[in-house]
């Protein structure tokens, strides 16, 4: 029986367009194979929906979304709408997304493949082997707390605040998902915050902790975020699960990314609690390469990989899709972000093309 779903597609800005094209490409090859029926609706978010519809998050677009079983998302942003006022930027029109669809749960594996290792920054015995999640609160923390903005004191000198808090049940909805995440990995759990110093950090590091007696099989350890930062990138590979709050998992996936040697090489997961979720590359919408065929599509086709994975139920579809990454990085097929000596540098297009080719190979 053939499994229909409909995928709202978010190319967005800069780059984005050129790895969605890569992408559906791909959805489109496996389908058949995997009796899957896709139909796609594209619709319209940051600057690209600002430009069209005068609002980074029209209401259709989320109506779509939400009448979807997935949502793939492309990248948004770019210089042109950088100094919008902040209601108005491509950035607002993501947050709106993510909290319209109360996608609280953001997963971002960060593996390092074999195949690149010489392309990550760091030395090889460092990041060899490096297989960890980052598992980041997305509708909370100080992204969304109240108060916040920039207001004028009696002395007439302006004050910019935001404010970091959370709850209890948003704490303990996350911290429940990365324990379960941790347990259908190696069962090693470490919560990051900074509750030498914040409250809510010693909220988050209570109600974690009081977690950890549902998941007596996972083993809970705890880092402040600063040390946090330094272990990643001076022992990354004692990490296994990864838990913690909206800015500082912003902070620590992008480190985390990097470990893998490009942040163009990493997926993402937004889950809640029902409802579609929304798969997206970490990287952003690189405006300075936008429009030139030399974008990495490989994040987005992950995504996709992951949303088959999570979203669909649909794990060997997902795996096959993951084998032809391997596959063409194994080819040697590189884009420019992670060339080194020996390999080919090929395009978005032509990557794109070599990843079907290794798809269809392995239906046959
Ligand atoms: C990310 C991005 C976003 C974030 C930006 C574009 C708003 O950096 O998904 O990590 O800060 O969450
Ligand atoms: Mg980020």
């Amino acid at each position: 029986m053939t499994q229909e779903y409909r995928i709202t597609l978010l190319p967005g800005d800069g780059i984005g367009p050129e790895i969605m094209a890569v992408t559906v490409e791909i959805l489109k090859t496996i389908e058949a194979q995997h009796h899957i029926n896709f139909t796609f609706q594209e619709a319209l978010i940051g600057g690209a929906a600002l430009d069209a519809a005068g609002h980074p998050l029209p209401d259709e677009t989320l109506e779509k979304c939400r009448n979807s079983d997935a949502v793939l998302l492309a990248a948004i942003g770019g210089y042109k709408w950088d100094t919008l006022p902040r209601n108005l930027r491509p950035e607002t029109g993501l947050l709106g997304l993510r909290s319209g669809l109360e996608l609280f749960a953001n997963l971002r594996p960060a593996t390092i493949l074999p195949q690149l290792i010489d392309a990550s920054s760091l030395k090889r015995e460092v990041v060899e082997g490096v297989d960890l999640m980052v598992v980041r609160e997305l509708t909370g923390g100080i992204y969304f707390g109240q108060p916040r903005g920039v207001f004028a004191t009696e002395s007439g000198e302006q004050r910019g605040v935001n404010t970091m808090a959370y709850r209890e049940s948003e704490i303990d909805r996350i911290g429940r998902v990365a324990f379960e995440a941790a347990r259908k990995r190696n069962r090693k759990l470490c919560s990051v915050d900074k509750a030498n110093v914040l409250e809510v950090s010693q909220l988050w590091r209570d109600r974690i902790t009081a977690l950890s007696a549902e998941y007596p099989d996972v083993e809970l350890t705890h880092l402040y975020v600063d040390n946090a930062a330094m272990q990643l990138v001076r022992a990354p590979k004692q990490f296994d699960t990864i838990v913690t709050g909206n800015l500082f998992g912003d902070i620590l996936s992008d480190i985390a990314a990097m470990l893998t040697g490009s942040i163009g090489m990493l997926p993402s997961a937004s889950l809640g609690a029902s409802g579609p979720g929304v798969f997206e590359p970490v990287h952003g919408s690189a405006p300075d390469i936008a429009g030139q065929d030399k974008a990495n599509p490989l994040a987005m086709v992950l995504s996709a990989a992951m949303m088959l994975r999570y979203g669909l139920n649909q794990a060997e579809a997902a795996d096959r899709i993951e084998a032809a990454v391997l596959q063409v990085l194994e080819n040697g097929c590189r884009t420019t972000d992670i060339q080194s000596p020996g390999t080919t540098v090929l395009g978005c297009q032509a990557m794109g093309e070599a990843l079907m080719k290794a798809l269809s190979v392995s239906a046959k």
